[in-house]
């Protein structure tokens, strides 16, 4: 007997597509789980897509039946600007890639990290104090992204011109939005060709091609390397073979580190300052930590394992606000998934949003509840359960990176800002790539009084 569909979930009457899941997915896949299960299918355009929150799902799609799926068009869509980078490349060529980034993550490596990521965040906080001085509102997003990305270029590539800074960002923001564009609107790619949009990005890819070429060659030259994550690429090499990457790879890797290491800290960045503001008892905790594990002082390496209640806020915060708030795969070959037939080519979908809000594992999904996260009630739930940074073998290799980051970076601009949220403010999700606050969120930041009193004493 064949194996039965899964269960299909389609619009009223005359549509295939629910226009529910059109005007806002986030809330379908969210109201369809409660309603249907955990595990349904929508037709979208001529795609089969399975979307689920099933934990065995989850298990069997990313880790043990792994090999038998791919990414989606996205990724294809990517590859054509980032290259075959550890995002977008497959099979024997991501295991090997994956083989050679790693270590450069490790954790050992971090506090090497640390140093530069402390610098660069200070600088930000200096600048930032100087913006927000004349009182104007600011839009916070744009000030995560802006700090965020010159962590991630920093740690790659030691020093950059702010030119070649502008550049690169603006090649990856168009490459991304590009991207996700020809995904959803397949049909366009003759007019992005006509209309010059196309060409645009292909001309930031020659000014970023020309621009890393040149870095990489120095760097093989040079006898004194700075101490960064392309010197550790450069210097990476097989375990049995003993080679290294090409130039074309180290090209290809740089640029996806920084594509995927950026957006997503700062909309967590984002989203968090944005729950601190709206639960004044939560920011009055987190502020008290800082205060006695710190004491007014940038935190140091050391410190961050005593910022507890810093990381839970952190981790609720992912949980309500996932920046990868969904990820999917194909199947390449048919498959067999709780006893449903999932044909080869299809998709299935994970909703890292809906998940993280089964009242099953979070009781009261919607509350902000830093507490939920505190290192004894670990043990509550499945650990797939919560998955901001996916699972399996192609989970965020940035993850250590990224935690150390949103960690620092709230302490500092917590010890040093109170940030107040302009009124009036409609705060949408908007799931792109990357879920972020889909018009900005503004807020207007004064200096904290506890450092008012910090400078006050420091100059008595
Ligand atoms: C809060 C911040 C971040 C979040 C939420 C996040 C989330 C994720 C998720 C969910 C995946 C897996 C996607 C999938 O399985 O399809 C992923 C992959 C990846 N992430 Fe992150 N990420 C973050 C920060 C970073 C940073 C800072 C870096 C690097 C500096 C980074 C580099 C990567 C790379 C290279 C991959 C692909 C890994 C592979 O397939 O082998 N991410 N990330």
């Amino acid at each position: 007997m064949p194996l039965p569909k899964v269960p299909f979930r389609r619009g009223s009457r005359f549509q295939v597509i629910p226009r529910a899941f059109i005007r806002d997915p986030l809330d379908f896949v969210v109201r369809e789980t409660l309603r249907s299960g955990d595990l349904f299918r929508i037709r979208l355009f001529h795609r089969t897509i399975h979307i689920s929150t099933n934990l065995d799902v989850i298990r069997h799609v990313l880790q043990a039946n792994h090999r038998n799926y791919k990414k989606g068009p996205l990724f294809r869509h990517l590859s054509l600007f980032l290259g075959q980078g550890l995002l977008t490349s497959e099979g024997d060529l991501w295991r090997r890639q994956r083989q050679l980034v790693q270590p450069a993550f490790y954790k050992s490596q971090l506090p090497g990290l640390f140093g530069t990521m402390t610098e660069t965040a200070l600088r930000f906080c200096d600048g930032l104090q100087a913006r927000a001085a004349s009182g104007v509102p600011l839009d916070i997003t744009r000030e995560m992204m802006q700090v965020t990305a010159d962590i991630v270029l920093h740690a790659l590539f030691s020093t950059t011109m702010e030119k070649d800074r502008e550049e690169i960002y603006q090649y990856v923001m168009e490459a991304q939005d590009y991207s996700m564009y020809m995904t959803t609107h397949p049909w366009m790619a003759p007019v992005m060709h006509l209309n010059g949009r196309r060409r645009r990005i292909e001309e930031r890819r020659a000014y970023f091609d020309e621009w890393i070429y040149r870095i990489i060659e120095e760097r093989r030259r040079s006898a004194d390397r700075p101490d960064d994550l392309l010197t550790m690429l450069v210097e990476a090499q097989d375990a049995e073979s003993g080679q290294g990457m090409s130039n074309q790879q180290l090209r290809d890797e740089a640029i996806t580190l920084f594509a995927a290491g950026h957006e997503t800290s700062a909309n967590a960045l984002s989203w968090t300052l944005l729950l601190l503001a709206r639960h004044p008892e939560v920011r009055k905790k987190l502020v008290a930590e800082l205060s006695s594990v710190l004491g007014g002082r940038p935190p140091s390496w050391d410190d961050l394992p005593r910022l507890v209640y810093t990381r839970q806020v952190m981790e609720e915060s992912m949980r309500l606000f996932p920046p990868a708030h969904a990820f999917g795969r194909i199947a390449i070959a048919d498959d067999e998934i709780l006893g449903y037939r999932i044909p080869g080519g299809s998709s299935v979908f994970f909703s890292v949003y809906a998940l993280h809000r089964n009242p099953e594992f979070w009781p009261d999904p919607e509350r902000f509840d830093p507490e939920r996260f505190a290192p004894d009630r670990e043990k509550e739930r499945p650990k797939l359960a919560y998955m901001p940074f996916g699972a399996g073998p192609r989970m965020c290799i940035g993850n250590h990176f990224a935690q150390v980051e949103i960690q620092l970076l709230l302490a500092l601009l917590l010890q040093r800002f109170e940030f107040e949220l302009v009124p009036g403010q409609e705060i949408v999700p908007q799931p792109l790539v990357t879920l972020k606050p889909r018009d900005g969120i503004l807020m207007k930041i004064n200096r904290s009084h506890a450092d008012h009193n910090s400078s006050l004493k420091n100059t008595l």
